[in-house]
């Protein structure tokens, strides 16, 4: 088996499946476009703006949680998986989407949230109304707590900062069990040893299947097995969720999530059309990545250790290389990808000091250059794109938008900002909503002199889609350009392998195939590219030398 599917990826032609080499455009829905003049992003915004994303020349659209929610987590907390919620359009408009989606020859990927319900969903509902013994609390993870049962029953540590556990008032008023939940009290997880909660799960995966979604972005992907008994991570007080950094966790990247993988896997495999799924899995290292795209698993993965790599050469080949090694045993491909809904955008991230990414948004603030960060990220951009396989494109990296940092802290909504007691900003600075048009807020978004759900900063007057389009030097005009260059260079369309050049210390430069080179030169003196090719894209203007913080993409043949 593992043959065919490396044999049907070397095909290079008609026969190999859309996902392969697909880039996939991060869409979080609440900050993209709004229809209604509400302030909150919304399907009929998406759908206005497929054409947009077409001339950007993407390949997919991941669409990030759009079913009804209390949105203590964004969207992260569902209350009902197989609906859309109210506020952000019907099933009639997703129907719509899909449909002039497809009609434009984009994909479609939904999200789906397994690992928890919202607290607000009706089994949960039920299991608190219903006291010790309801059947539904056999869904979750109810625990008596410890020392009389005023201690949560274990160590375990929420993603948000603070303890896993919350505890519950009885029917009868008093306090009584805990509940388990490794994100926000109101996401609470379930326990998927339960054959209601599996049989319930197959049916979502098929009700969006059969709407014919092209693709699913599987949550949390590794959170789905718990040790039984539930034994303490010996967790250190004050404790970080490190999930990059957790091996033998009881709680995190268990073996027993496979399981529900090969499940879910039988069932796409039933579909026509190459359904995919993605899935969302920061463990440690890619060997462990590796497991969940074997064969008759999830087909491909986000890439958290590029995602996390500092802007520093070495950092950066070894992710590739350690990505490229663990992948090409299971035969699945490498994707790529530098920001995303959760993460500090990388524009802000590569101009400081500490480049890599944090967790969950506690990455401490440091100061920013910001011309620096925009000059790396646009290099970043030409490496990314430049890699074999896949990529994801988080919405407004190609305006070259950096994280908002300076939100007030009355907006925040991030859980990260509470459960932190106010030490971690969290992720509202990447949610900021997009910048359209025109020279103040909303600036397109939403109807003029209606408050966008976050502030927009008056200086995106120069980063709007209107402002760029037109510009050949614009951060929105490279994304166009290599996009469209992708397609169509060789070595680059036909997905061939990659091979190292060496052009010394602090320079990435690679081959794909015998005619494109592609050289980032991260160190801090020119690099001479005499002789390496002709410059067809570059990150930044280039004479005989490549400046620092610049990628090149040349035709070498
Ligand atoms: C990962 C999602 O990307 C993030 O936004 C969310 O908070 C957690 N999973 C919990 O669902």
């Amino acid at each position: 088996m593992l043959g065919d599917v490396v044999r049907e990826a070397a095909l290079g032609d008609g026969r190999r499946p859309w996902w392969r080499t697909a880039v996939v455009y991060e869409v979080y829905l609440r900050s993209f476009a709004d229809s209604d003049g509400d302030g909150v992003g919304d399907v009929d915004g998406l759908r206005s703006r497929l054409p947009y994303l077409v001339d950007l020349g993407v390949d997919a659209v991941w669409v990030t949680p759009w079913y009804p929610s209390p949105m203590a987590d964004g969207g992260y907390d569902v209350s009902d998986h197989r609906d859309i919620d109210p506020r952000l359009g019907t099933l009639a408009d997703v129907d719509a989407l899909l449909a002039e989606a497809h009609a434009a020859g984009l994909r479609l990927i939904v999200d789906l949230v397994a690992n928890h319900t919202s607290a607000e969903h009706p089994w949960f509902r039920a299991a608190v109304a219903g006291g010790r013994g309801a059947p539904e609390r056999a869904r979750y993870f109810f625990r008596d707590g410890r020392d009389g049962g005023d201690r949560p029953p274990n160590d375990w540590i929420s993603a948000f900062g603070g303890p896993a556990w919350t505890r519950v008032r009885e029917p009868d008023g008093s306090m009584g069990q805990w509940y388990l939940h490794l994100f926000a009290p109101e996401q609470p997880d379930l326990d998927w040893d339960d054959a209601v909660v599996q049989e319930e799960f197959d049916g979502t995966v098929r009700f969006w299947l059969d709407r014919g979604v092209d693709g699913i972005r599987v949550d949390a992907a590794p959170a789905l097995a718990k040790v039984p008994g539930l034994p303490d991570a010996g967790h250190a007080p004050g404790a970080l969720f490190e999930s990059a950094r957790w091996v033998d966790n009881p709680h995190w990247d268990r073996d027993e999530v496979h399981e529900v993988f090969r499940r879910w896997r039988r069932i796409s495999d039933g579909y026509d059309g190459d359904r995919v799924f993605v899935s969302e899995a920061v463990v440690a290292g890619p060997e462990r990545l590796a497991r969940y795209v074997r064969p008759d698993e999830l087909h491909t993965s986000f890439n958290f250790d590029f995602l996390r790599a500092a802007w520093n050469a070495a950092g950066l080949r070894a992710a590739i290389d350690g990505t490229l090694a663990a992948l090409a045993p299971v035969g699945a491909p490498p994707t790529w990808v530098l920001s995303s809904h959760d993460e500090t955008r990388h524009v802000t991230r590569f101009g400081r000091a500490a480049s890599g990414a944090g967790t969950m948004g506690f990455d401490a603030a440091s100061p920013t250059d910001l011309a620096l960060g925009l000059r790396r990220a646009r290099a970043a951009a030409l490496l990314t794109l430049a890699l074999p396989g896949g990529a994801y494109l988080y919405q407004g990296e190609e305006l070259g938008l950096p994280e908002v940092e300076d939100l007030p802290e009355d907006v925040l909504q991030d859980p990260t900002w509470e459960r932190s007691g106010h030490t971690a900003r969290g992720r509202d600075g990447c949610r900021v909503p997009l910048p359209w048009s025109g020279d103040r807020p909303p600036f397109g978004f939403t109807a003029d002199a209606v408050r966008p759900w976050l502030p927009q900063p008056g200086s995106w007057r120069e980063l709007t889609v209107a402002a760029q389009r037109d510009d050949p030097s614009s951060t929105l005009s490279l994304y166009r350009g290599a996009l469209r260059l992708r397609r169509t260079l060789p070595g680059l369309a036909d997905d061939a392998p990659l091979t190292w050049c060496d052009l010394g210390d602090g320079v990435l430069a690679f081959d794909r195939g015998s005619r494109f080179r592609c050289v980032v030169n991260l160190s801090d003196r020119p690099v001479s590219l005499a002789g390496q090719g002709e410059p067809v894209l570059t990150s930044a203007p280039v004479a005989a030398d490549l400046p620092a913080d610049t990628a090149a993409w040349l035709r070498t043949g």
